[in-house]
């Protein structure tokens, strides 16, 4: 996939993405107001609002950044979306006026960064946009390199009388990416999404948070703060200012 850029996800998936992910935690908004408290929180990879919008809806003074023309038109396009402002670029940089007391990433968008160069830098813009009690989340997978079978998998995530969805990937576990397609089948044709990742273990994270002058302050294994444990499938990981 020599093309893909930041873009590439969002300006492929955009037409789609509501109706594949039309679901929200409501713990996961909870959680994320009280860390808000009355600040300005900003959402990097903001997209078509999925949690922006439950967020707003509750009184949240959001903002949001995402690289994808056509996720911030959806946003855009919808009554209560339409005046949440979004700054347009690659979140890596956090080109954004000002300091926010919650700054946060969901839905393991923050390995849509594909390199650990470009997972660093958005930890060190993260630190430097906020306040001095400010939080940063992060919810994301923990790796599970097992689901690889010599370094490809093919999973039917979906099967339906008119559609069949799979996911194709294959695993470089030496840069710790992941190259995927999420691929439609209908009776009208295929269609294909493409998604690049690099993931990394919580250890890694904390690590890379540490170089930025972030420390850990919680992590729990799901939206409903349970305890992270050695089962756990994913973390919600909140750091502060060292
Ligand atoms: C999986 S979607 C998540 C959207 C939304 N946060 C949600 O939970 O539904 C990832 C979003 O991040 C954006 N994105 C991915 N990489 C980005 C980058 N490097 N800079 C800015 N936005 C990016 C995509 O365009 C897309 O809108």
């Amino acid at each position: 996939m020599e093309k893909y850029t930041s873009e590439t996800y969002g300006e492929r998936i955009a037409g789609i993405y509501d109706t594949w992910y039309d679901f929200h935690d409501e713990t996961a908004i909870d959680l994320l107001c009280e860390l808000a408290g009355r600040d300005r929180v900003l959402e990097l990879g903001i997209g078509t609002g999925r949690i922006a919008l439950p967020l707003k809806e509750k009184g949240v003074k959001i903002h949001g950044i995402d690289a994808s023309a056509s996720m911030i038109a959806k946003l855009h396009s919808k009554p209560a979306g339409k005046d949440i402002p979004v700054t347009s670029g690659d979140f890596s940089k956090v080109q954004v006026e000002g300091k926010y007391g919650l700054i946060f990433v969901v839905f393991n968008t923050f390995f849509g960064l594909t390199t650990q160069e470009s997972q660093l830098e958005c930890l060190r813009n993260v630190a430097e946009h906020l306040t001095a009690g400010g939080a940063f989340l992060i919810e994301a997978f923990v790796p599970d390199v097992g689901r690889f079978d010599r370094g490809q998998s093919v999973r039917a995530v979906a099967l339906g009388e008119n559609e069949v969805r799979i996911d194709v990937s294959k695993h470089n576990p030496v840069t710790q990416t992941v190259n995927s397609q999420h691929v439609l089948l209908t009776d009208e044709g295929v269609k294909l999404y493409p998604v690049n990742i690099r993931y990394a273990w919580p250890p890694e994270l904390d690590m890379m948070a540490q170089l930025a002058g972030l420390k850990l302050a919680e992590r729990w294994g799901g939206w409903d703060r349970k305890p992270f444990a050695q089962d756990s499938v994913k973390h919600i990981s909140v750091y502060k200012l060292q």
